[in-house]
């Protein structure tokens, strides 16, 4: 089901005591009636603050107030892999979602569309939602190719799935340009690209799945820009980076759909 996200990616972010700080924050403004039902949020903590996340998740009530996201998982189901974490560990604590293939885990560790498409198949195993990431970077955009390499990427990293498990996936366009940056893609830009994965996907698998499916732009998305890119048909929410690490601004984007 096409759902609107808003999903944290706190990155490399926070000490202990600041991440409790920002959960406690967050969970005590959510529960305070300050988000709207038809919105999911996802916050993706580093994997170390996992069970606090989890445990700040949910009210006294023990009603759920938003999900908690991995930032990476790894391509092997089990064993001898020193610093990794798995797609059973995670669903085993309970975490229901997980980035995988954001641009720097591409451009900083290497990571392949060969290997995202196994991390999503290991995430899909064990239930737990992947969220993908594509985008091109400023040099693929001045020279034209980004909507090619943008087809690329969604095809070698997710075309290899059947219908039923590919409807679970959620795709986050993130032009690398654009993160972390403050050059924020114009709604018209993410509108472009969001439109174009929509028509690569019904190609593959039809028009039903592309239209339940959800896209969420990422890249210098905030409080003050995050309504007029939610606006756009084809964006479904976003991935949020540097706004996602203060309470107010991640909030505010939160509460940022018509
Ligand atoms: P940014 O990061 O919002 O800080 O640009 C987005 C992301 O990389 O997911």
């Amino acid at each position: 089901m096409r759902k609107k996200i808003v999903a944290g990616n706190w990155k490399m972010n926070k000490v202990f005591q600041d991440a409790e700080e920002l959960l406690y924050d967050l969970s005590e403004q959510i529960e305070d009636g300050q988000k709207s039902s038809k919105v999911e949020v996802i916050v993706c903590p580093p994997c170390l603050y996992m069970e606090m996340a989890l445990d700040l998740s949910r009210n006294e009530e023990d009603e759920r107030l938003f999900g908690v996201g991995a930032q990476d998982v790894s391509e092997h189901a089990q064993g001898a892999y020193t610093g990794e974490i798995s797609a059973d560990m995670l669903s085993s604590m309970g975490v229901e979602y997980c980035i995988v293939g954001h641009s720097e885990r591409r451009k900083y560790f290497g990571e392949t569309d060969e290997q995202v498409a196994r991390k999503v198949e290991r995430l899909l195993e064990e239930d737990v939602t992947p969220i993908v990431c594509v985008g091109e970077s400023l040099e693929d955009r001045e020279a034209g190719r980004h909507f090619d390499l943008i087809r690329s990427q969604v095809e070698k990293g997710l075309f290899g799935f059947k219908q039923l498990d590919f409807v679970k996936i959620i795709i986050a366009y993130e032009p690398i340009w654009a993160i972390g940056t403050g050059k924020t893609a114009t709604p018209e830009q993410a509108q472009e690209v969001h439109a174009f994965i929509r028509k690569v996907v019904e190609e593959k698998y039809g028009k039903e799945v592309a239209r339940n499916l959800s896209i969420l732009y990422g890249g210098s998305c905030n409080a003050k820009n995050a309504a007029e890119l939610f606006a756009q048909d084809d964006v479904d929410g976003g991935l949020i980076g540097g706004a996602s690490l203060k309470a107010e601004d991640f909030v505010t984007i939160i509460n940022s759909f018509k």
